[in-house]
């Protein structure tokens, strides 16, 4: 009775605890989606063909998971250890090591390789990556490429145009803005058309990551003009030598110089006036005493 009456008073808290296991789970899935798509697409995909790193479809298939877990953890150490299966990872991506990324965990690693299983087995994962067109890019797509940049065409998903951190040789008016860097190399720096249009796609660096999650850039419609332009810069050659704010003071001084001057012909003729009307006055009192 007594045993009855308790377990009568557990009762609830039983679905409560199955619903809170539930939903901490599809925390942690969620946990795992974000942190991939944060810290991983710009090095790989899932289904989409390798980046920087290989495409990770079906790769719990392809390497037993304990050495997976082990791997993403510390990816150096594996390298260093002379792991063969690590050199020779290495070696198809010529030489580039997979860094130790921020907040990797052991439980980390784990959530994230279910989350790669569960995606490898979907037809279309959401992280196939940039589905872009490889047409050669022509003339028009380096303007829209410009127009872009420039903000004189809108993003579509409402990202600021990026003229107003970064600026490039051919910039128009005083350049851009000097919060990012110069763009001119941008394309060989991040090693040409797939590298670059993977990095557009998910911007991994603390400043744009925040502001492009949200407001993605589309594929043919602006990664590739972007590239485009982007391309015609780096062949170009330079950077945007002159430096916008002093472009900008200085055009503040002429203008600040024309206005001082149009003031002191503004103030001088009215000065005149009231001058030449006390001159005029006091020559007729003059006048009119000796008249
Ligand atoms: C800067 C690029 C880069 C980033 C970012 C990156 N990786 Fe890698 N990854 C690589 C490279 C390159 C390799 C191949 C091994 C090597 O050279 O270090 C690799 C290898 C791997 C492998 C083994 C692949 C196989 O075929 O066995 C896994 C799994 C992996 N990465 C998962 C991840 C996950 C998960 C993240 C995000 C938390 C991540 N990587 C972020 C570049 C990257
Ligand atoms: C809110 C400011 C801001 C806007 C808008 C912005 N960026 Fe950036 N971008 C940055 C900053 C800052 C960096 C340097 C890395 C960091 O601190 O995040 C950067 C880095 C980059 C890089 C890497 C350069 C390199 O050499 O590593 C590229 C490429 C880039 N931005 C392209 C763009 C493009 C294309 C747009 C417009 C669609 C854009 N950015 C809009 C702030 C911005």
């Amino acid at each position: 009775m007594n045993i009855k009456r308790r377990l009568h008073r557990i009762g609830p808290v039983f679905p409560i605890a199955i619903i809170l296991a539930a939903a901490s789970m599809a925390l942690q899935a969620q946990d795992a989606v974000d942190f991939f798509r944060e810290n991983c697409t710009s090095c790989h995909t899932i289904g989409g063909g390798r980046l920087t790193g290989p495409d990770l479809k079906n790769v719990t298939q392809r390497k037993d998971r304990a050495w997976l877990v082990q791997f993403l953890q510390s990816p150096q150490a594996m390298i260093d250890k002379g792991d063969g299966y690590a050199l020779k990872l290495k070696q198809e991506a010529r030489d580039v090591v997979m860094p130790t990324i921020n907040g990797m965990s052991l439980a980390r690693a784990e959530l994230l390789l279910s989350m790669i299983e569960t995606e490898s087995k979907l037809p279309k994962s959401q992280f196939v990556g940039l589905q872009i067109s490889d047409r050669p890019f022509t003339e028009q797509d380096v303007e829209l490429g410009k127009a872009l940049f420039m903000g004189h065409k809108k993003l579509a998903n409402g990202g600021p145009p990026c003229v107003t951190c970064h600026t490039f040789n051919g910039a128009e008016g005083f350049g851009g803005g000097r919060l990012g860097p110069d763009l001119s190399k941008a394309y060989e720096r991040l090693q040409g058309r797939k590298a670059m249009g993977a990095w557009l796609y998910a911007p991994a660096t603390p400043t744009m990551n925040p502001t492009f999650k949200k407001a993605a850039l589309k594929a043919d419609e602006e990664i590739l003009p972007l590239l485009a332009l982007f391309e015609s810069t780096a062949r170009a050659g330079g950077e945007d030598d002159r430096t916008g704010m002093a472009g900008f003071f200085a055009a503040g001084f002429v203008v600040a110089v024309l206005c001082l001057g149009l003031f002191a012909v503004i103030w001088k003729a009215r000065f005149r006036g009231v001058r030449d009307t006390l001159v005029e006055l006091s020559a007729r009192k003059v006048l009119g005493g000796r008249s």
